[in-house]
């Protein structure tokens, strides 16, 4: 299969760095084609633990890396991440970045933190990395891009453009301290000294990977309902994670993409605001945030935690087009002696339905009607194959199958590479 999205079906943290880890093996390139530094993996190979959150996941197999137009850059997390690469003795040699991809600028992070509080109790819970004010200003055509930096004068020139407006917004409106244009000026030359040899025409490298034959993964960051159109608005990120983005996000024609895998959680999380129907109340909420650690990779922040939710799911199957699901940490659910799915939604007028909510106030107001399965106590770790799982961890796998007539062809059972089951 030549080009594979790899997408987030829920909230994000699906263990979609795991999933791409594992099946870029095979692959000869990995792309990113949207987000930025908001996502965060953490990928253990031989005992050395990387923490990528710019470069895409396919760099621990020392793949080509592209890092796609639609992606949103921070130079400092990036050159970071390069530099820790090779201070271990790995090449960086085929890291390709879009000249056309934006740069999160100093003033986006002081930005989104200031709107942050500025909310309040209305804020987003956005991970205050720069993301929306930086997709902002590419809407806006104001945003700085990574070509940008190849020529010294333009890239002075478009900070001076960009600081003349945003530090009156800054002090202005959010009672912030501005930014100095020679400070700032001088870091990006630095920046972009280092950064100069990895920008790329990626769109044309990956078609000419594609026409090659080669196969080609594209890496989703965030997921479905966190995206800007399709996600649950406003608490969302700022771009597109649905896999029909791939081909925007990179610069291909849509129907260059063959398959479309999905990685979801056997239960789900969420950080930030927003509506959660299956949301778990009480003690299991603590008990599964504790046995799945389900703490944030780039933030740090408590995650929230419910059960498995099928109407949303079957929603990202529908607007992601799925064709193959990898259903994740499953060990996590090894400890509940009764394990809910969310298999309809129950609304205000007394109706119950198993469609997503295309309006946001319905979302809001949906509440869960759930079907209770048989938990397993055993736990997964020793199991070697699919076939080798609890009878009713097995029967988890295919009431999922069978309730989104979507095949699940990988299970994750506990955090090592070795522990994601394949199933035929
Ligand atoms: P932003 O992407 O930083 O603007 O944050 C917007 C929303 O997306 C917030 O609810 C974040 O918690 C959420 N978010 C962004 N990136 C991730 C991620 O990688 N995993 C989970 N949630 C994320």
């Amino acid at each position: 299969m030549p080009a594979t999205v790899i997408v987030g079906a829920q909230w994000g943290d699906e263990g979609k760095g795991k999933i791409v880890d594992l099946l870029a093996q095979d692959s000869d390139v990995v792309c990113r084609y949207q987000g930025g530094p908001n996502a965060g993996h953490t990928i253990v190979v031989d005992g050395e633990t990387y923490k990528i959150r710019a470069l895409p996941s396919g760099i621990v197999r020392g793949k080509p890396c592209v890092i796609g137009n639609g992606c949103v850059v921070d130079l400092e997390v990036l050159i970071g991440e390069l530099d820790d690469f090779e201070s271990r003795g790995r090449s960086t040699d085929e890291v390709y970045v879009s000249g056309n991809a934006h740069l999160i600028m100093p003033w986006h992070l002081a930005i989104d933190q200031a709107s942050e509080r500025r909310l309040g109790k209305l804020a987003i819970g956005t991970t205050k990395r720069g993301i929306g004010p930086c997709y902002a200003d590419k809407a806006m055509r104001l945003g700085i891009r990574v070509q940008d930096i190849l020529d010294p004068k333009i890239l002075r020139q478009k900070i001076e453009v960009a600081l003349a407006e945003k530090n009156l917004w800054l002090q202005r409106v959010y009672d912030s301290e501005p930014f100095d244009l020679e400070t700032v000026a001088a870091q990006y030359e630095g920046h972009a000294q280092r950064l100069r040899r990895y920008v790329a025409d990626t769109s044309l490298y990956v078609d000419n990977a594609l026409r090659a034959g080669k196969d080609v993964l594209f890496e989703g960051a965030q997921a479905t309902l966190l995206d800007l159109d399709h996600g649950t608005y406003p608490f969302v990120t700022s771009s597109n994670p649905v896999a029909s983005n791939a081909a925007t996000g990179v610069g291909i024609g849509p129907q260059r993409i063959d398959r479309v895998i999905g990685v979801a959680k056997a239960y789900v999380t969420r950080v930030g605001e927003g509506p959660f129907p299956s949301e778990i109340e009480g003690a299991d909420q603590e008990r599964m945030r504790e046995l799945g650690h389900e703490y944030g990779t780039v933030t740090g922040r408590s995650r929230r935690c419910g059960w498995l939710d099928l109407v949303a799911l079957r929603y990202a199957v529908r607007v992601n087009g799925i064709d193959q699901l990898a259903l994740t940490k499953l060990d996590v659910l090894s400890h509940f002696d009764e394990l809910p799915v969310c298999v309809r939604y129950r609304t205000p007028d007394g109706g119950e339905t198993r469609d997503f909510p295309a309006h946001q106030s319905d979302f809001h107001a949906a509440e869960p009607v759930y079907d209770v399965l048989p938990g397993w106590s055993e736990p997964l770790d020793g199991c070697a194959s699919a076939g080798e799982l609890p009878e009713a961890a097995r029967g988890y796998v295919e009431f999922v199958e069978r309730e989104l007539d979507v095949e699940v062809t990988l299970v994750g059972t506990g955090a090592d590479r070795a522990s994601v089951l394949t199933r035929a």
